[in-house]
């Protein structure tokens, strides 16, 4: 199943409820800037896939999905012009006027066409408002341009008008133009200033408007650069003040980068400024970064021959040794000099979030794109973007579905390098599957996507060499020290591999307990957290939830009242806080706790209250989280001493490669000087520890097997839909390149890899998923399998081969009396179903009844979503169902990316074309289910609502507002935000208004593309 999450494309704005907003509906007329100033509309909109109804600047560049769907829009540009280009004496000014009045003929016609689908009740209340907006508030199209109306319109629309204005009054400078010149002036040198290497074609493009004829502008190709450039300087306008030095930066950047594009073009030995790169890249890592100089092992590994050869290549070094850095140069060569999209694979979607806005400025200095793959965001296939390239940032499950989406539309040599983080996954269950899929993919279809992948816990690296065909590289250098205890009684032993039990006995622990705090606190937490806090920090990493919470409450029931004085004011606050984001409820646990700088960090936390907590816990107001497992992989925390309470992850012993990535949370390089880990241990576990940190880390075997629908079966499908394989021979050649190809005869002794690809496929045959025979004998094998209809549509909608039949099912009978008064039934077929095995209703009177539980349990988490839609508060809904607010979060997120799922499962079947309509709004109110004002916001990465709410409260209500706004102001605006948090806001919202602007651009430039083949045309 799709991974936990957030987000699609952002839905239609609600409506801020002005006046303004609302314009009669003209006929024949293209939607403009202007328009849409004009007429930004009031109430819930309708659904994304109406652009012109979502009239409000942001809305400009409103859902990707919903643009990309709308031809109508384009259309009507389409035969505006024609009829223009029919009336050759038509006056400028009539022009402008067709432009502003079609927008609103396109909003009349999507509303209809929604009238029928399953906004009824949302539309009706649009359509009434509309009325009465109507007439209140006549605005005439005609009408001339306004001051005021100008004031608020991008740069780039002034442009346009400006003009419009020039050209109808000859040379005539027009009132726009005088009061707008600065900005004018500024767009068209951010439009023709030449981007990176002056020779690509790019430059060339037509975005300069002192064309030599006037008369040109309303020619075909002028009305094509109007629009770009309208949306191009929409983008661009939140850096209205360029001064010429910044011009005169990016020129040397330019220069630079074209000079490094050469250089590694003529693999010479030069590396240039930066590793081939620009020295402006240097810079912005010491900037952003804080990182002066590179590693040793980091240069060599840069320097590497076979990554001068783009090679493969696997590198492992410590936790904390500065992995990322290597990757990230890597990823900026691919971008700047090599010209090519990048994937970069990150195991969680928080992962990917902070990611996503830790590259977003250097995208916006670079002039690449950052686009997030996570839960439910993601466009398949991505926009194929002919000028900036793109740096996808995806989970494994959403990287998975970009590259069948790549495959499919044979774009994936587009893909010049796939990065996998925490390459050990390939072992790890589902996930692993999906990524070993993935890889495999890549490797058997394109030739010249370069694969890094990068571990600090590997072991069994010659399979994964032989797997990705990669080189190896490896180093013990960590930054920081990091020293390994445990403790047995109230002895303090050190781990030392050289001895023969593994440990040498380093010191007696320093405490006097009191009997009554013997009994509390046997394991002498206590005392070894007062060792470092509340100066340094400390993570105890936990088995269970409970038991974190217990460890929490536990320590401040003993600590000294003096840890309370300890930053209280900044405690105070995260509590208030805390009460905000609970809408006045907060956890009397951490109420309890966090007096003393302590909290606990675990799944039952909501996103929000985990993010708020973790910001305070870095920032070093909290000294002290007691947390489990999900704070082990990839995270930058400050943690002088990691504590593991005892060597166990629920009732399973601890791994090895667990307990390496837990203890490697200490000692980060840049947060730490030092960093120890103290292992707990109770005498009967003994031997099993000393076993645990003399062995060596685990192997990492291909999960194909195992995960059976979501590994074996689920690749042989996507095989076969996707044209990769599609006879068993053809299977077989693939199969053999698999890591589990490679390690096959471990994982399999009974049966060989044909048979059981045999059997796989007869399987798929059988379930209705393949069409074809599989015969037994070699001559046959080259007969052709190949998908169903019900087959493409699982393996488009990521969907568990285990329920595809069961879906198919129940999205049949839904067909059947499809109930829309409210939208439970939708949420029933959205209800993950691998959600409700695990969940038992407390509701007696049905389980008394001989029911099928699944659907009931089903029903009842549907209950909850739809409570949830209605009153978008997550305590609320969790007290009166009696869940915890992490579990009612976790079914959301889930919904989420399942209604995604199960949207572009219908997409490939016809008879479903109805749940297209309905599950696209479904999903985005599952998405965010936030009151709809704040979703613009949210969809900016890493901003929850708590944050969206304060940014809302402070009059930040739009995208185009963050990307526009100054970090320093809001520092000073907004509680608890820091000025490396507001810079990230900042530049990621700069880049998604950009990305935004880009995809429009794009589809556009697409649909007026002429024809190549029109009949009668040579
Ligand atoms: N050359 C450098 N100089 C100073 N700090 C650095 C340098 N390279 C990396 N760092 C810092 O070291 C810290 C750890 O780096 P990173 O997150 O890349 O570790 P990692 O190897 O990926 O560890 P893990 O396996 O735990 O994910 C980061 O804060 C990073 O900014
Ligand atoms: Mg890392």
């Amino acid at each position: 199943m799709a991974e936990p999450s957030l987000a699609v494309r952002r839905k239609s704005r609600p409506g801020s409820v002005s006046k303004r907003s609302r314009a009669p509906v003209q006929p024949s007329a293209v939607c403009s800037p202007v328009a849409r100033k004009r007429m930004s509309s009031g109430g819930e909109g309708p659904p994304a896939e109406t652009p012109c109804s979502n009239e409000s600047e942001e809305d400009m560049f409103g859902d990707h999905d919903s643009f990309y769907g709308n031809d109508s829009l384009l259309a009507e540009v389409d035969d505006i012009e024609k009829k223009y280009l029919q009336d050759k004496n038509t006056n400028i000014k009539v022009a402008g006027e067709i432009i502003i009045g079609n927008q609103s003929g396109i909003h009349q016609k999507k509303q209809d066409h929604f009238s029928n689908s399953e906004n009824m009740v949302v539309f009706k209340a649009d359509k009434e408002d509309a009325f009465q907006m109507n007439d209140n508030d006549p605005v005439d199209s005609n009408q001339e341009l306004t001051e005021s109306t100008l004031d608020d319109l991008p740069s780039s629309q002034l442009l346009y008008f400006e003009k419009m204005g020039e050209l109808s009054s000859g040379s005539r400078t027009s009132p726009v133009s005088e009061r707008r010149n600065k900005c004018v002036n500024f767009s068209l040198d951010k439009i023709r200033s030449p981007s990176f290497c002056p020779d690509t074609e790019h430059r060339n493009r037509p975005t300069d408007f002192s064309s030599d004829s006037k008369c040109d502008l309303f020619k075909t190709e002028s009305l094509k650069d109007h629009l770009k450039s309208a949306m191009t300087g929409n983008a661009k306008a939140q850096t209205l003040q360029v001064s010429k030095t910044k011009q005169l930066k990016e020129a040397v950047l330019s220069e630079e980068i074209c000079v490094a594009r050469k250089t590694i073009e003529s693999s010479s030995v030069d590396i240039g400024p930066f590793y081939g790169l620009p020295s402006k890249v240097k810079d912005l890592f010491r900037q952003f970064r804080g990182i002066e100089t590179l590693y040793e092992w980091q240069h060599d590994c840069l320097m590497l021959e076979s990554l001068q050869q783009r090679k493969n290549l696997i590198y492992s070094l410590p936790t904390s040794g500065g992995k990322t850095l290597v990757a990230e140069i890597i990823i900026l060569q691919e971008l700047l000099c090599r010209q090519k999209d990048v994937l970069m694979i990150l195991p969680y979607v928080a992962i990917v979030q902070e990611k996503v806005r830790g590259l977003s400025s250097f995208g916006i200095e670079l002039d690449f794109l950052v686009e997030e793959y996570a839960g439910s965001k993601g466009r398949f296939p991505p926009i194929k973007r002919r000028i900036k390239k793109s740096l996808y940032i995806a989970t494994i499950e959403k990287g998975h579905a970009l590259v069948n989406s790549l495959i499919e539309t044979e774009r994936i040599d587009d893909l010049g390098l796939v990065v996998v983080d925490e390459l050990h996954m390939l072992g790890e269950g589902s996930r692993g599957a999906t990524l070993e899929i993935t890889l495999a993919k890549i490797l058997y279809t394109s030739k010249n996507t370069q694969i890094i992948g990068m571990s600090a816990t590997l072991n069994n690296v010659g399979d994964l060499q032989k797997f990705l065909q990669a080189e190896y590289y490896t180093n013990n250098f960590r930054p920081v020290e990091l020293k390994e205890y445990v403790k047995i009684r109230d002895s303090i032993y050190a781990v030392d591999s050289k001895t023969e039990n593994g440990f040498t006995f380093s010191r007696l622990l320093n405490f006097k307990y009191s009997s009554n705090l013997e009994k509390a606190d046997p394991d002498h937490i206590i005392a070894l957290v007062t060792e470092v806090i509340p100066k340094y920090s400390c993570l105890i990493f936990c088995p269970t939830k409970k038991n974190c919470e217990n460890v929490a409450s536990m320590l401040c029931k003993y600590l000294k009242k003096e840890f309370r004085a300890h930053r209280e004011k900044e405690k105070q606050d995260l509590i208030k806080n805390l009460e905000n984001i609970g809408n006045g409820s907060v956890c009397p646990i951490l109420k309890q706790t966090i007096p003393f700088g302590i909290a606990y960090h675990h799944s039952g936390l909501t996103n929000d209250e985990r993010k708020s907590i973790e910001e305070a816990y870095s920032t070093g107001v909290l000294c002290l989280l007691a947390c489990t497992a999900t704070l082990a992989a990839g995270v930058n925390l400050p943690a002088r001493r990691v504590i593991l309470r005892a060597p166990y992850v629920a009732n399973d012993f601890l791994k090895k490669n667990q307990y390496k990535q837990m203890i490697g949370r200490a000692g980060r390089a840049g947060i730490d000087s030092a960093g120890e880990s103290i292992l707990i241990v109770q005498e009967k576990d003994k031997h099993l520890v000393q076993d645990l940190v003399n062995s060596p880390l685990e192997n990492c075997y291909s999960s194909l097997l195992l995960e059976l629908t979501k590994g074996m079966q689920s690749l042989l499908l996507s095989l076969v839909g996707l044209k990769i394989a599609v006879t068993h021979e053809e299977v077989n050649n693939f199969m053999c390149s698999t890591l589990l190809g490679i390690q096959q005869q471990l994982l399999s002794k009974e049966k060989s890899l044909t048979e059981i690809i045999k059997d796989g496929l007869e399987n798929l045959i059988e379930k209705g998923l393949l069409k074809g025979r599989i015969c037994e004998k070699d001559h046959n094998s080259k007969c052709t399998l190949t998908i169903t209809p019900l087959g493409k549509a699982t393996y488009k909608g990521s969907i568990d081969l285990a329920y595809c039949n069961l879906l198919y099912r129940d999205l049949k009978k839904g067909l059947e009396g499809l109930i829309l008064e409210s939208n439970l039934h939708l949420l029933y077929l959205a209800t993950p179903y691998d959600m409700t095995s695990n969940y038992s209703p407390d509701w007696m009177i049905y389980l008394k009844q001989n029911v099928d539980s699944a659907v009931v349990n089903r029903l009842y988490l549907s209950f909850v979503l739809y409570t949830l839609l209605k009153e978008t508060n997550i305590w609320s809904v969790s007290e009166k169902f009696n869940m915890s607010r992490g579990y009612v979060q976790n079914l959301l997120n889930s919904a989420a990316s399942f209604a995604s799922c199960v949207l572009h499962f219908s997409e490939e079947l016809e008879e479903f074309w109805v749940y297209k309509a309905l599950l696209t709004e479904l999903t985005k109110k599952l998405t965010y289910c936030v009151k709809a004002e704040l979703t613009p916001l949210m969809e900016v990465a890493g901003v929850l609502e708590a944050r969206a709410k304060q940014l809302y409260n402070a009059g930040y209500k739009t995208l185009a507002h963050l990307a526009n706004a100054n970090p320093e102001t809001l520092v000073k605006m907004i509680e608890h935000l820091s000025r490396r948090q507001a810079k990230q806001i900042v530049s990621s919202a700069k880049m998604l208004l950009s990305e935004k602007a880009e995809a429009l651009q794009e589809e556009v430039e697409e649909l007026l593309k002429v024809p190549t083949d029109i009949p009668g045309t040579c």
